[in-house]
């Protein structure tokens, strides 16, 4: 099976992936090992930048007893002017056993997965969807609550062009948990029913998880002053002090500290998930290579 969207998994599938993830964010603590991947090769396609998914996918791998390969793609004959589709067909002569694939064109995972025999994972889309990244950031919400009945989870910032906030905005509802949109107007989708300004959404949340503005993707800079964004939409400890006494603070990386988020609240021991969440990349990313090779 491919993992291309949230909608691509069923309910069942998401509670193997989320309890799956518990068993080996445990073993991975404990330096447990694990050969379900062995004799398996996973190749890695990033055509955007990574840190956070790329190197979680290949420690997956390497902690299930998987072997990795990573097109270097700035390297390879895409910079000579190779099709997406003709890369596919290359790469799935050399018979790989799964493919990871982040690109920048909305849709790509799908058009490569039509073509490989292979299963296809979504690491992450254009604008589209980041499924492991909500999967994983679901992981690290129910290691905290237990579950997500009840749960206020107020998804703040670039809204506009996140994956993650779009996947994110399809599985947590799925699993129980209301979810917040808010945002500078000018960064959030011109198609959304209820959309909130930051201070509406962080009311009374339990769950801040706070996103860049993916100045990459903005076809006119903001033009914001330095501090400006923070002050007007972004996480500083005023702000937070509108979420639920002791509320968790989350972010998918990479941070721009003083842009979307205080330092200070990034850093805080307490409050902050954004290190369990890269842990929990690794143990949901293994749960993922299990599903799609089951
Ligand atoms: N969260 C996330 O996708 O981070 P990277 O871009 O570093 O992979």
């Amino acid at each position: 099976m491919d993992l291309l969207s949230i909608d691509s998994l069923n309910d069942a599938q998401i509670g193997t992936i989320l309890d799956r993830a518990d068993f080996h964010l445990a073993a991975n603590r404990s330096g447990g090992s694990s050969n379900a991947l062995a004799g398996k090769l996973v190749f890695n396609l990033f055509y955007e930048n990574s840190t956070r998914t790329l190197m979680s996918f290949s420690t997956a791998a390497h902690r299930l007893g998987g072997s990795v390969v990573t097109l270097p793609v700035e390297q390879s004959s895409v910079k000579k002017g190779e099709t997406l589709e003709d890369t596919a067909r290359t790469l799935n002569a050399m018979r790989p056993d799964v493919v990871v694939i982040r690109h920048r064109e909305n849709g790509a995972p799908q058009r490569v997965a039509e073509i490989m025999d292979s299963p296809v994972i979504n690491a992450g889309d254009g604008t589209d969807e980041h499924p492991t990244q909500a999967l994983l950031d679901a992981a690290t919400m129910r290691s905290r609550f237990g579950s997500f009945e009840g749960l206020t989870v107020a998804i703040c910032g670039d809204i506009r062009h996140s994956r993650v906030a779009h996947s994110n905005a399809m599985l947590l509802p799925r699993l129980g948990a209301k979810v917040r949109l808010g945002g500078p107007p000018m960064l959030m989708p011109d198609d959304l029913l209820a959309p909130h300004s930051v201070d509406e959404a962080i009311e009374g949340a339990d769950v801040v998880m706070m996103l860049r503005v993916q100045r990459e993707r903005l076809a006119e800079d903001l033009g914001d002053a330095p501090g400006e964004y923070l002050a007007r939409y972004g996480l500083t400890a005023e702000r937070l002090a509108k979420a639920k006494p002791n509320a968790l603070v989350m972010h998918p990386g990479p941070m721009n500290r003083g842009v979307e988020i205080d330092g200070a609240i990034a850093d805080d021991p307490h409050r902050s998930l954004i290190t369990l969440q890269v842990e929990y990349g690794v143990a949901v990313r293994m749960a993922c290579l299990e599903l799609v090779l089951a």
